[in-house]
C-alpha cells in the first residue's frame, strides 16, 4: 500500500500526527498522518464507512482521537473544545434555522459570539456578497432553492471568518445540474478567499474537479495523496484506479525489456508498455488502463503501438460519448470510450472492431 506524503511546509497549516479513533473494534481511522497547507483545498475521498465524516468530526473537535496528535500551524489542538477552534463546518443537511431569515441564519455565528450590532451587519453583508445571496437577505429558508439554501449555509460558516472550513458532503443534497453549479461556485470561493478547506465526498467527478489535492480514504486509511490530475494519471494501487475513475485491469507476465519499458505476454499475445522502472522479466504485473486512453476502429487503420481485435458486447450513447465493452480473446471484456464526434463507426453489437492503444495508455499498479 503506498504511503500517504506529506507536502505542505511543517508546522504551517493543519496536520495528523499518527491519529486514530477506534469504536470497540472497528478501527474508523488508522493512525493517519496528513498535512494540510494553509489554504489549501484538500478532498477526502473514500467509499462509504471508510472514516471521512470521523476524520472531519476530529478536526473539528467533536469527536476525541483514540490516539495521536492533531496540529494546527505546529501547536497541538488535540484536546481543544471545538467553540475554541475558530472552524466552520458545512454539512450535507444545510441545517438552516427555519424560523430565522436568511440575514439572522448568517447572523447566528456572531451573535453567539457577542458581537457589536454593527459588527454583525457588516460581516453578513460581507459573507451574503461571497456567496451572492445579498438580494435575498430577508427571505425565509422555506422560500429558497435548494442551491441557495446551501449558500446560505456556506455563508453562516464563513461570516466569522473561520480559519479552517470543514465541508461533509455539502452537495449531497442537490441535484447534479445545480451541484455542478454550487461545485463551480464553491470552487472560484476558495479562490477568492483562500481559507483552507477540508471538503468530504464520495463523488470521484467533484473531488476532481474542484481539489488542490485528494487522499483517497479506505478503511480509515490513506491509500494515495495527490494532485487530481496525478492521482487519476498515476494510481498506485488497483483501488485507486477503480475508485477514481473507470479502469480496465490487464495481468500479464514480462518478457523483459522493451524501448522504454517491457513487453508482457497476456492471453497468447504480446503487448508493449512504458514505465520505469522496468519490472524484472518473468514477474506478474497489473496494468490499470483507463477506457477513454482505447481506440475503436471498424478496421486494423488504428495507429497504435498494441492492437486487437474484439466483438462489441454492448454499448450506450451518452450525448458527449460512446461507451463500448468489448470481448476479446486475449484481454477478455474491455470498457472502450469515445467521444462521439471522433467515432468514424456505426456502432452495432456483435460487429467485429479493433482496438489500439499506445504503450504510455496503462500504467502498472500494485494489486491490493
Ligand atoms: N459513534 C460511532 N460508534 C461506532 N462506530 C462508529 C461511530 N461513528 C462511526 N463509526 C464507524 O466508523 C466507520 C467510519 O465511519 P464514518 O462515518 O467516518 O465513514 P464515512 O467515510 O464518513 O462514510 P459515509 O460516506 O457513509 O458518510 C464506520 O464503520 C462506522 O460504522
Ligand atoms: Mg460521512
Amino acid at each position: 500500500m503506498a504511503r500517504s506524503t506529506a507536502t505542505a511546509p511543517a508546522g504551517h497549516g493543519l496536520a495528523f500526527r499518527g491519529v486514530s479513533k477506534h469504536y470497540g473494534i472497528v478501527r474508523a481511522v488508522d493512525s493517519v498522518d496528513l498535512d494540510v497547507a494553509r489554504g489549501e483545498f484538500l478532498t477526502l475521498l473514500g467509499p462509504s464507512g471508510s472514516g471521512k465524516t470521523t476524520m472531519l468530526m476530529m478536526i473539528a473537535g467533536f469527536t476525541a482521537p483514540s490516539a495521536g496528535e492533531i496540529l494546527l500551524d505546529g501547536k497541538a489542538i488535540t484536546h481543544l473544545p471545538p467553540e475554541k477552534r475558530n472552524f466552520g463546518m458545512v454539512f450535507q443537511g444545510y441545517a438552516l434555522f427555519p424560523h430565522l431569515s436568511v440575514f439572522d441564519n448568517v447572523a447566528f455565528p456572531l451573535k453567539v459570539r457577542r458581537r457589536p450590532a454593527e459588527d454583525i451587519k457588516r460581516e453578513v453583508g460581507r459573507a451574503l456578497e461571497l456567496v451572492q445571496l445579498t438580494s435575498l437577505a430577508d427571505r425565509m429558508p422555506r422560500q429558497l432553492s435548494g442551491g441557495q439554501q446551501q449558500r446560505v449555509a456556506l455563508a453562516r460558516a464563513l461570516v466569522f471568518t473561520p480559519e479552517i472550513l470543514l465541508l461533509d458532503e455539502p452537495l449531497g443534497a442537490l441535484d447534479r445540474k445545480l451541484r455542478t453549479e454550487v461545485q463551480i461556485e464553491l470552487k472560484q470561493l476558495h479562490e477568492r478567499i483562500r481559507t483552507t478547506f477540508v471538503y468530504v465526498t464520495h463523488d470521484q467527478e467533484e473531488a476532481l474537479s474542484m481539489s488542490d489535492r485528494i487522499a483517497i480514504v479506505r478503511d480509515g486509511r490513506f491509500v494515495q495523496i495527490g494532485r487530481p490530475a496525478d492521482l487519476y494519471e498515476r494510481p498506485a494501487t488497483r483501488f485507486v484506479a477503480g475508485f477514481l475513475g473507470e479502469s480496465n485491469f490487464i495481468k500479464g507476465r514480462v518478457n523483459g525489456p522493451a524501448e522504454g519499458g517491457f513487453s508482457y505476454g497476456t492471453g497468447g499475445e504480446s503487448f508493449r508498455q512504458k514505465a520505469s522502472p522496468v519490472p524484472a522479466a518473468g514477474s506478474e504485473v497489473l496494468l490499470a488502463m483507463r477506457p477513454e486512453k482505447i481506440a475503436v476502429a471498424a478496421d486494423a487503420s488504428i495507429a497504435a503501438t498494441n492492437r486487437i481485435q474484439g466483438r462489441v458486447t454492448s454499448w450506450n450513447y451518452f450525448g458527449s460519448d460512446f461507451h463500448f465493452t468489448v470481448a476479446t480473446q486475449s484481454l477478455g471484456q474491455l470498457a472502450v470510450r469515445c467521444p462521439a464526434w471522433r467515432i468514424k463507426l456505426e456502432p452495432r453489437n456483435e460487429m467485429q472492431v479493433w482496438l489500439g492503444w499506445d504503450a504510455d495508455a496503462a500504467v502498472v499498479v500494485a494489486d491490493d
